[in-house]
């Protein structure tokens, strides 16, 4: 499967149109089996036409975010509008642009956050706001819709978009999901499960947080390492603050996971800065010269293997350093707007 760096008619930077539409699902039977068929007519059609898709299902809603020729756009869109697997279309974001989809299809469910009027409720939000002339970039659109921000603290911030989002990847095991399980108990808050695929990859697992932490809500993804290759993790890669990467102190698995790393990152206008967490200090030697290499910018920490809340302690002053400073450029925190 080519991504568009390595297919010459898919340039990256050539504008293309940029939809994204919410319809209600009507679905009888297995959901997976359906996203399934429509994949595998996805890939087989939309290839050739230069249309990039990602489609997720949640509480009984479709929303697939499309990029491409206006024209090839318009014509798929009129056979997706009259597929009885879903009914009551609705725009939510049309834009032009540079595309932020980097493969043919990804896809998504998300089970058990909010009900079909939850769903419904955020559609018309967005709707009415992109009536009022409101511009959301794709990626804004989708997670309002898909994962917002539920901390109650977030309504008191000034922008609802101000939050740090941090993700975190495993070089081996599944330290990232027990990070963020911990967090999610320690904080009495909700770890929201989802499940992505890609045209390859199926079945990819990705698990988040929400919580306060200093000024600010924090929202902490666990990503499964095969998930960081999906178009969709790609096109929120801008989004991150920081990734984490907890190494396994083994060369081979720890520089394989840089690579994907740098591989997810390569088309970022802005990248995230990278937190190498390793038991041994003699880990971070090569991969400091690696991620010179690979131009990113990495910082080494500290902490014993295996143990999420250590990890944490090592990984959270990092995260508060970049709080520190973006509070005292930009958005109002949280504390200002409560005691200011
Ligand atoms: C929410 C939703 C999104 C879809 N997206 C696409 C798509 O991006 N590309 C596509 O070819 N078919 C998509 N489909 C399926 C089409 O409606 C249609 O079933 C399919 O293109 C027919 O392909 P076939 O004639 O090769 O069987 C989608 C269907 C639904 C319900």
């Amino acid at each position: 499967m080519q991504d568009q760096a390595s297919n010459p008619n898919h340039s990256l930077f050539q504008p293309v149109a940029r939809v994204v539409y919410a319809s209600q699902a009507n679905i009888a039977g297995s959901v997976y089996a359906q996203m399934e068929h429509i994949r595998a007519a996805a890939v087989r059609h939309n290839q050739p036409l230069g249309v990039y898709t990602a489609l997720l299902h949640q509480s009984g809603w479709f929303i697939q975010w499309k990029e491409g020729p206006g024209g090839a756009l318009r014509e798929l869109m009129d056979r997706v509008a009259a597929d009885p697997r879903h009914h009551s279309l609705r725009l939510v974001h049309a834009s032009r642009g540079p595309r932020l989809l980097c493969g043919p299809w990804s896809m998504a469910i998300v089970q058990g956050t909010g009900t079909p009027d939850d769903m419904a409720r955020r559609v018309a939000l967005l709707r009415r706001k992109m009536d009022a002339g409101w511009q959301y970039a794709p990626p804004a659109v989708w997670r309002q819709l898909s994962t917002p921000l539920q901390h109650p603290g977030a309504e008191f911030q000034a922008d609802p978009e101000a939050f740090q989002r941090v993700l975190v990847c495993s070089a081996r095991g599944l330290l990232a999901f027990e990070l963020v399980h911990w967090l999610a108990q320690g904080h009495g808050q909700e770890a929201v499960q989802r499940r992505f695929a890609g045209a390859e990859h199926l079945d990819v697992g990705t698990d988040y947080v929400d919580f306060q932490q200093g000024e600010r809500v924090m929202r902490v993804i666990a990503m499964a390492r095969r998930g960081l290759a999906l178009p969709l993790t790609r096109a929120f890669v801008p989004d991150y603050s920081h990734v984490v990467v907890l190494l396994a102190d083994d060369p081979a698995a720890d520089i394989h996971l840089l690579h994907k790393v740098a591989l997810a990152c390569a088309h970022a206008p802005v990248r995230p800065v990278l937190l190498g967490v390793a038991a041994r200090p003699d880990t971070h030697g090569p991969l400091l010269r690696l991620a010179r290499e690979l131009d990113l910018d990495y910082q080494a920490l500290q902490a014993p293997g295996g143990d999420a809340a250590l990890a944490w302690s090592a990984i959270e002053p990092a995260l508060a350093r970049w709080r520190e400073a973006a509070n005292a450029s930009q958005a109002q925190p949280l504390q200002a707007v409560l005691h200011g």
